[in-house]
């Protein structure tokens, strides 16, 4: 046995609307991850919540065996519960590969805060903030990056307060596109709205912004941070919502994205200091990858930020990795590697 090997716990699936793609994210992670550095351990979460170990994320769970994390901080692991009798399995790493609702929002975080297992990426905070695209807008015009001119609705007072049509109707907290809407006039605000509510109570409007959507893979702790290369995505109309699609795979039904994003070298440096400003001032570790507009005079407006980005076949954070020189394989270690340096941190 090789005793070097890390014990990697990888959280998948779960409870929240992104589940079908943390799914996918799993199955081409497992097979990339090196079996000569890693004993992993599988933990499909259920859409109910629950926690089951397998074999790996093509095999189904087991039935009769539940896991949970203990919270002993002194006797760091797995709990696997099985016809009645437990086992503790030892864990020097986990990587909640999960997106959305408990697994983007600092939930996971705190659970595994709480176990003291290093993880990789984002901790409770910059998880919660990132997560709520209100928070998220405060946050960083604080530090001077542009946002959309959007407000904050409640279900019973649905006024554009003057914002300028066409607008953006999106669930303050969700991803995936699940609920966002462009909205044209005011007619058909209200069903727009109600669309989102399905997603979260708390609905922000955004005026559209003009200009091409570009994203930035960043990866790193503190002041050292690492890029990919810029990608853009075309769009042959309505709105980037890959995710929604039928056959992600074989390309989408409106979007083509290019890699590196062919807009000028200025444009460039540009976009690559504002999403590591923006990557700074929500206090993100490990990675995030920052999605912004370059409006058509030159100028960065910050979109949102993934703090667990897909890592399916299509998705665009390994693309934009690898387009700098960093396969998957490469991507996942430096993420572990980053998990275990930033054991005991607060944040
Ligand atoms: N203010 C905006 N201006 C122009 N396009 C937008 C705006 N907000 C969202 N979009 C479009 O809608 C898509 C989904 O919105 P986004 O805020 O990224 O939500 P999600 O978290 O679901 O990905 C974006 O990728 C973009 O194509
Ligand atoms: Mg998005």
């Amino acid at each position: 046995m090789n005793t070097n090997k890390v014990r990697l716990l990888v959280l998948y699936g779960g409870a929240s609307e992104e589940h079908g793609v943390s799914v996918k994210s799993a199955r081409e992670f497992s097979r990339r991850l090196n079996p000569t550095r890693y004993d992993t351990i599988y933990v499909y979460v259920g859409r109910d919540g629950i926690w089951r170990p397998t074999e790996s994320p093509d095999s189904e769970p087991a039935q009769g065996t539940f896991a949970a994390l203990s919270t002993d901080r002194s006797n760091k692991g797995l709990i696997v519960l099985k016809g009645g009798s437990y086992q503790v399995m030892p864990v020097d790493a986990a990587f909640p590969m999960l997106h959305g609702k408990y697994g983007e929002d600092g939930v996971i975080q705190g659970v595994l805060e709480a176990s003291g297992i290093p993880y990789v990426g984002c901790g409770i905070a910059a998880s919660a903030l990132c997560m709520d695209k209100v928070l998220t807008y405060m946050v960083v015009s604080e530090s001077g990056v542009r946002v959309p001119r959007h407000r904050t609705i409640s279900a019973n007072a649905v006024t554009t307060g003057g914002l300028k049509y066409p607008l953006f109707v999106k669930p303050a907290r969700s991803g995936s596109s699940f609920g966002v809407s462009k909205v044209s006039e005011a007619a058909s605000l209200e069903a727009s709205v109600r669309a989102a509510l399905e997603y979260d109570d708390k609905v922000l409007l955004e005026e559209a912004v003009e200009g091409l959507e570009i994203g930035c893979a960043v990866m790193g702790n503190g002041s050292n941070l690492i890029t990919g290369e810029l990608d853009q995505i075309g769009l042959s109309g309505g709105f980037f919502r890959i995710h929604q699609e039928s056959k992600p795979e074989q390309g989408s039904e409106n979007a083509t994205i290019t890699v590196p994003a062919p807009i000028p070298e200025v444009a460039r440096t540009l976009a690559v200091e504002t999403a590591k400003t923006v990557f700074r001032a929500l206090g993100c570790r490990g990675l995030a990858r920052v999605d912004m507009f370059l409006t058509p005079d030159g100028r960065i407006v910050l979109n949102e930020v993934n703090t667990m980005p897909g890592f399916t076949s299509y998705s665009r954070y390994p693309r934009m990795m690898a387009c700098a020189g960093l396969s998957l394989d490469d991507v996942i270690d430096r993420l572990i590697a980053l998990a275990l340096e930033k054991e005991g941190c607060a944040l």
